[in-house]
């Protein structure tokens, strides 16, 4: 049980560093998109959206995937865990969905990187409310577990 509630601790430590980061590097895509190119704001904002992904979004997914799965293996009572409950799979396939936004957010930072940025502020706007959607989605799930 007490390994149990470690697990759970670090899974919601690295949940809140994963969500930090896909909440606040689209707001940075925002502001890049206004700064012109081979300027020096720009060539900050490269900096600044290069570590947050290496440094915190992407040891924090890992994290969170698993200390997450790790729980739903020691799940209550074993053997099988939570994976036979509806609210994880339905959680799971919520969570692939966040993970896929992740990675096109690593492909905009390449994207940005090489200065070829291809879509526009209101583009990175409309992203912006995507993780927030799965995170309160995903949240629920877990909590209210409703099936
Ligand atoms: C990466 C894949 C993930 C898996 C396999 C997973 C699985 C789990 C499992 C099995 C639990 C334990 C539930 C319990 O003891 O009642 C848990 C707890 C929790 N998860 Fe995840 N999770 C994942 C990602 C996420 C994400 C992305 C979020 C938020 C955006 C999240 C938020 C939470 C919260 C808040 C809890 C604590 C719930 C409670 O104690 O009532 N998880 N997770």
């Amino acid at each position: 049980m007490t390994l149990y509630l470690w697990c759970k601790a670090f899974h919601i430590i690295a949940v809140i560093a994963w969500m930090a980061g896909m909440l606040y590097l689209p707001r940075l895509f925002v502001y890049h998109c206004a700064a012109e190119k081979g300027s020096v704001q720009s060539e900050t904002f490269k900096v600044m959206e290069r570590r947050l992904l290496r440094v915190i979004i992407n040891p924090a997914m890992i994290a969170a995937w698993v200390f997450g799965l790790w729980l739903a293996w020691l799940g209550p009572d074993s053997p099988y865990g939570w994976f036979a409950s509806g609210w994880l799979q339905a959680k799971i396939v919520l969570v692939l969905g966040l993970s896929a936004v992740h990675g096109l957010f690593a492909r905009w930072v390449k994207d940005f990187a090489a200065d070829r940025n291809r879509h526009s502020q209101k583009f990175y706007r409309i992203i912006n409310e995507v993780p927030t959607i799965l995170m309160i989605a995903i949240v629920i799930l877990v909590v209210l577990k409703p099936f």
